[in-house]
């Protein structure tokens, strides 16, 4: 199943359309290795007509299982850990401070602070914030905050990587990527030879398939994004798009975590300033008015 030119542009038009993912000239062996299993599943003899199904027909699934298989899940517990150190002393105490005033203004008790891992993949990112945020109120208890005052909404556009998320079940090579043996004893139990998360790390996500190329207008009011090792995947154009899209999900003053080889578009200057934590370099979501000053 060695794609031709054509068949091979045929698809990285297909992908670059329906999830932004963009293929670059020398990734003809990804389409060859990930597509010939959904090939196989679907009794189709050549690339040719696994595109003519893409094409004709108006499968739905077909097309989210070509861009599914496509997708690249790579992710692990603590990725790069100083944005996960970051969270629990500088980023979550900031937050809180936010939403004190938050509550202060509006007069409404406790109001949650909202949090959305954008590629939330297998779950490692999602229930690596949570074990963050619980190790921080467990290290500070007087704040007579609870789990209950987070949200997190994990999303992701591969159905296959999120029902992993859902299982929340690693082995033990995935555990040791990234985990303490602190947080692995804290937050994990072990089961046929497999670790679990445990429910109260489990009941503080959510978790929605979302392809952030379409509409995600009914995801607003966050105070944190990580959008994490996404950007990458896409070109110029879509990266501007999305943090576009993502700046909306955002309340005023809120923050935005993009992976370690990422950064903003230049357009989007005037959207967001740079602050660092640390190590962490995150984006602050400009009030209206500064937008325009900017
Ligand atoms: C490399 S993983 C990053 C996981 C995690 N954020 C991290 O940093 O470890 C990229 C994820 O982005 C997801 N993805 C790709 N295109 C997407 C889109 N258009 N909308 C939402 N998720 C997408 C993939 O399915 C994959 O799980």
């Amino acid at each position: 199943m060695n794609p031709t030119e054509e068949e091979f542009n045929r698809i990285r038009v297909f992908l670059l359309e329906t999830s932004g993912l963009c293929l670059s000239a020398d990734k003809q062996y990804l389409v060859q290795t990930r597509l010939e299993p959904v090939a196989r599943r679907h009794s189709l003899l050549s690339l040719a007509e696994v595109i003519r199904r893409l094409e004709e027909r108006n499968d739905g699934s077909f097309r989210d299982e070509v861009i599914d298989a496509m997708t690249t899940n790579e992710t692990s517990f603590n990725r790069d850990s100083h944005p996960f150190d970051e969270l629990r002393s500088t980023i979550l105490p900031r937050l809180m401070q936010t939403l004190q005033d938050r509550k202060t203004r509006s007069g409404i008790p406790f109001p949650r602070i909202r949090i959305w891992s954008v590629a939330a993949s297998t779950g490692q990112e999602p229930y690596s914030i949570a074990m963050a945020i619980l190790d921080f109120l467990e290290a500070n208890p007087r704040t007579g905050w609870t789990a209950d005052h987070f949200w997190i909404l994990g999303t992701d556009i591969s159905e296959r990587a999120l029902q992993a998320a859902r299982a929340g079940r690693y082995s033990d090579w995935e555990i040791d990527r990234g985990l303490s043996r602190e947080q692995k004893n804290k937050f994990l139990t072990q089961h046929e030879g497999q670790w679990l998360i445990s429910p109260r790390v489990r009941n503080m996500v959510d978790l929605r398939r979302v392809n952030v190329l379409q509409n995600i207008v009914d995801l607003a009011g966050f105070d944190l994004i990580f959008c994490r090792n996404l950007l990458i995947y896409f070109d110029e154009l879509t990266r501007f798009n999305v943090c576009q899209k993502l700046a909306k999900s955002l309340n005023p003053d809120g923050l935005l975590l993009l992976g370690a080889a990422e950064h903003l578009p230049a357009s989007s200057d005037t959207t967001f300033q740079q602050i660092k934590f640390g190590r962490t370099i995150a984006f602050v979501k400009l009030s209206a008015e500064n937008q325009m000053r900017g």
